[in-house]
């Protein structure tokens, strides 16, 4: 069984390389995306400082549902555009909101949130979802997390890709 350690690392970026290996590691050989999805939230979650709620929503071609998470329960469906994850799968840009009362239509699911960072999925042109981290702080997330959430991403996304 793969044990994640206890990131040693100093500093955001070097912690979120340090992450991401961790990640390769839980996530080789297997390109389920379900298994993928879960294992990750779980590791991310519990690696990082400061998180409530960890997790994925996946495009059903129609709207967003939500996937594999660790937190609180969560909304199901959201809508394209609206929302902080909405808005990240519209777009295409990822959302570091380092106030959610201030997000114009944020959608509330733990009231413990106080600071979001969404990061849309996409294969080519192809919508697969958004990959959604809350935090209790004010501005927990900076373009530190930004960069590092989505090299996470980006490991997820390339593990749904058969050998
Ligand atoms: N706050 C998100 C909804 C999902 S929860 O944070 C898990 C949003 O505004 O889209």
């Amino acid at each position: 069984m793969f044990a994640a350690t206890a990131l040693q690392a100093t500093g955001k970026p070097a912690q979120y390389a340090e992450l991401a290996e961790q990640v390769r590691g839980l996530l080789h050989g297997e390109h389920d995306r379900t298994a993928n999805a879960a294992n990750f939230a779980a590791l991310v979650y519990h690696a990082l400082p400061d998180l409530n709620w960890a997790g994925f929503y996946f495009f059903d071609g129609r709207e967003l549902v939500v996937g594999p998470f660790q937190g609180r329960p969560a909304c199901v469906r959201i809508a394209l555009g609206k929302g902080v994850c909405g808005t990240a799968a519209a777009t295409r840009q990822t959302q570091v909101v380092r106030d959610v009362d201030a997000f114009p239509g944020h959608i509330p699911c733990d009231s413990a949130s106080r600071s979001e960072i969404v990061v849309p999925l996409f294969d080519g042109e192809r919508l697969i979802g958004v990959w959604d981290v809350d935090s209790p702080k004010l501005a927990r997330f900076d373009t530190d997390d930004r960069d590092g959430m989505e090299a996470l991403a980006d490991i997820f996304l390339h593990s749904l890709k058969a050998a």
